[in-house]
């Protein structure tokens, strides 16, 4: 069975030393995570076999390989491959060519007929060379092209070869002879960009900026051509317009820190400010999160709220919804997006918000569709301005994180959970008072944030060397945001340190986890001076004596700290602003678990930043 290709990133360039630029825009394509990657460019007045390159490993592996062979190249397009299993080799590697080399693609997605496809090519005397199901494609278009009528062009093939794929993608593809790039899209993001000195196709603006000052965001079912002058398809087809490209570009660059993942927790402060900035009104009272279609009063009259999401963005979905829950009348639900039950929890009177970081995860966007399909309205919250999910909604709040480039999530998650903070004052029907007690304590976070990150007294590297080497840790909070917070804390921890971890509301330990306790299992305990501070201590006893060792986060002085182990102490914030500043001991002392096992933190295996498949 052919190897899906997914999570991939695609750069094409129309330029001078078009080669150059891909292998650029591929580099600032790394952050997605990749474990191949290859180039294939057409020089000028080019006749016969394109020349490409491919190999497992970073873009820089292939710059060597390479070995300047593609100056002077004026078409040009590359690819970064993720797998999932097995299959990591050059031939797997993309651009796929076809026998006489006049043909070449690269491809993300998964094509889900390519059993049937490469069935049919057999017969017809193809012989595939990789495990991918990209390989039928590109043999595909090269029968097209030898046996349709000589009036028809290679636009007309590639939209021939388009009509017999099921499933997903995002194909760049070029052919000997011809002055620019065939482009599709269905399912897979591809956006394209203009600059003085370039036309260019990328799976994100993030590698435009700096080159491009323009961007056309290609729809589901596009087929185009891209060439010098512009973008043109079949007669009948609508292309896309050029608008400007907002946003700026951050470099990949840790600075002084080890990692981008450590450089990122750093970030909050910042992030945190700018989510905040301009969302809160003149007189600092209350929250107001524009940039929603319906109105705070309409919403208010909303029979109920969905929130979907996936992984850490679906933990801060379960603390939204305990904001809107609690500081509105509005019935609110996080669901993970890829069991959103739609057509139980949507009508015309719910609105649904996807929450995401890139706006590009599949499982989320296929959650709205289905809340659509099923009537409700739909918003998104996420964080790449120009993403699928943004065009898609055409309303909601980004996050303004900035770019998150290690792929365990932090900055952004801190920056949903305050967006959605800000968005349930917004609809909240909480006094004036209460409302303005808390906002005041929003605009003191960002410097709390920077004096826990700054007080470092030790105690999260003691809890990591306790926890690297030991039992399986367990994750334990109360409350709702607590036991949300727990669930954030052992999916951050095990993404990249390995280790099986498990996250439980302290009062289910007792009904069956607590089996698993053993003389010094580590158990992370999250305490918030809140309502659920004395029962969390029970928690906590039955964990110490069945022998537990206790790594207590907490902003408590009181005795419970007599429990603990390993004390993390936080600063004290409102108790709805705890997950805030909890998140940011817990956030470290994965990151310094991962570091302690030598994990590639930045980058753990079988991880992807965005994940563009079902
Ligand atoms: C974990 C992580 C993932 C993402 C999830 C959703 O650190 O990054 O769990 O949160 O894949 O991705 P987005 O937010 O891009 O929709």
């Amino acid at each position: 069975m052919p190897m899906p290709e997914i999570m991939c990133g695609i750069y094409g360039c129309i330029s001078t030393d078009a080669a150059d630029k891909v292998l650029e825009g591929l580099r600032k394509l790394e952050y997605r995570g990749y474990d191949s990657a290859g180039l294939a460019a057409i020089f000028p007045e080019q006749n016969g076999p394109i020349e490409t390159e491919r190999t497992i490993g970073y873009v820089a592996d292939l710059v060597s390989k390479a070995n300047g062979r593609f100056t002077g190249s004026c078409i040009s397009i590359g690819h970064t491959r993720w797998a999932t299993h097995g299959g990591v080799t050059d031939q797997n590697a993309h651009p796929h060519s076809s026998d006489d080399g006049n043909i070449t693609l690269v491809h993300n997605g998964i094509i889900e007929n390519a059993l049937h496809l490469s069935e049919r090519l057999s017969k017809l005397g193809y012989k595939l060379s990789s495990e991918t199901d990209t390989e039928v494609i590109v043999h595909l278009m090269d029968n097209e092209i030898k046996t349709q009528s000589d009036e028809l062009t290679y636009l007309d093939a590639f939209s021939n070869v388009i009509s017999q794929l099921r499933g997903s993608w995002a194909i760049a593809a070029i052919i000997s002879g011809m002055d620019g790039i065939l482009v599709s899209r269905n399912g897979a993001p591809l956006v394209i960009g203009r600059g003085v000195d370039n036309i260019s196709v990328s799976s994100d603006v993030q590698p435009f900026y700096g080159a491009c000052s323009e961007v056309a965001y290609l729809n589901d079912g596009d087929i185009f051509y891209i060439s010098g002058s512009g973008i043109s398809s079949q007669e009948g087809s609508m292309i896309p317009g050029f608008e400007t490209l907002e946003g700026v570009y951050d470099e990949e660059d840790p600075g002084n820190f080890e990692h981008m993942m450590l450089k990122e927790i750093f970030d909050q402060p910042t992030s945190l400010s700018n989510v905040l900035s301009g969302r809160i009104t003149a007189d600092g009272r209350k929250a107001r999160l524009g940039g929603f279609s319906l109105t705070p009063e309409e919403i208010r009259s909303l029979d109920r709220i969905n929130l979907v999401a996936c992984g850490t963005a679906y933990y801060a979905a379960e603390i939204i919804s305990a904001y809107i829950r609690k500081f509105s009348n509005v019935r609110s639900e996080a669901f993970i997006a890829s069991e959103f039950p739609a057509r139980s929890v949507c009508s015309t009177n719910t609105l649904t918000i996807g929450i995401s970081q890139s706006g590009e995860t599949k499982d989320t966007l296929d959650a709205l569709f289905d809340a659509k399909k099923n009537g409700s309205n739909i918003s998104a919250i996420c964080n790449v301005i120009g993403s699928t999910m943004s065009r898609l909604t055409a309303n909601g709040a980004y996050l303004h994180a900035g770019p998150e480039f290690a792929v365990a999530s932090t900055k952004v998650f801190s920056n949903m959970v305050a967006t959605g903070l800000l968005f349930a004052l917004t609809i909240s029907e909480i006094s004036d008072a209460e409302q303005q007690e808390i906002v005041q304590s929003l605009r003191e976070l960002p410097n709390l944030i920077s004096k826990q990150l700054i007080d470092d007294d030790g105690s999260i590297d003691t809890a990591a060397k306790m926890i690297h080497d030991s039992e399986p840790p367990i994750f334990i909070g109360r409350g709702g945001m607590s036991s949300y917070l727990a669930k954030e804390g052992a999916l951050k921890m095990m993404e990249i340190s390995y280790i099986p971890c498990l996250a439980l509301p302290g009062g289910e330990l007792k009904h069956g986890p607590i089996a698993l306790l053993s003389d010094g299992s580590p158990v992370i305990a999250i305490v918030p001076s809140d309502g659920k501070m004395s029962l969390m201590e029970s928690s906590i006893r039955e964990c110490k004596s069945r022998g537990a060792r206790i790594i207590l986060i907490t902003d408590s002085e009181g005795p419970i700290t007599e429990l603990a182990d390993v004390l993390i102490q936080t600063n004290k914030t409102h108790p709805d602003l705890s997950p805030l500043v909890n998140i940011i001991p817990v956030q470290l002392l994965a990151y310094n678990v991962g570091v302690l096992r030598g994990v590639n933190v930045d980058r753990p295996r079988n991880l992807a930043k965005s994940v563009t498949v079902v």
